[in-house]
């Protein structure tokens, strides 16, 4: 029987043997899983700036984002999950690629502290639903007990 994405997720995350490799591992099975995942990627909080970490897809002129700006800043600054059905309707939002419409953006919490965080960009629009946060969120805490 084919083991469900979030089980193959958590299991290589937990026998990872360190963050970077957890990292690594998230983000290739997200990309490589989920094909309407564009470009997936980790930042990392350091001081009050999200510090872009490993990700598959366009590179981002955004590898350091202050937790002012962007969805992502808004993520980490509320510690709470946002999806964005259209992302050129949202004011918030730093453009990565033309392309993108839609995103997900998924805080890494350990208790009340944000550590980093998950995003997602696709090309569709209204691409990300509960089963995109529910496994984002289940990756999330995973990652967190590595981080
Ligand atoms: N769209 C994000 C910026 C990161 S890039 O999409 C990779 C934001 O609005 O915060």
């Amino acid at each position: 029987m084919a083991e469900s994405l979030d089980n193959e997720l958590i299991a290589a995350i937990e026998k990872a043997p360190n963050a970077a490799v957890a990292m690594d591992d998230t983000v290739r099975l997200l990309k490589e899983r989920l094909p309407h995942y564009t470009w997936a990627g980790i930042y990392l909080l350091e001081g009050d700036e999200l510090v872009l970490g490993p990700y598959l897809g366009k590179p981002s002129p955004h590898t350091r984002i202050p937790l002012n700006q962007g969805i992502c800043g808004a993520a980490a600054s509320q510690k709470a999950t946002i999806i964005v059905d259209d992302v050129n309707s949202d004011p918030r939002y730093l453009a990565c690629s033309i392309e993108t419409r839609s995103e997900i953006v998924v805080p890494i919490m350990r208790g009340d502290t944000v550590l980093g965080e998950i995003d997602v960009d696709s090309d569709g629009l209204a691409a990300f639903g509960d089963k995109d946060r529910q496994l984002l969120e289940t990756v999330a805490t995973a990652l967190a007990r590595k981080l």
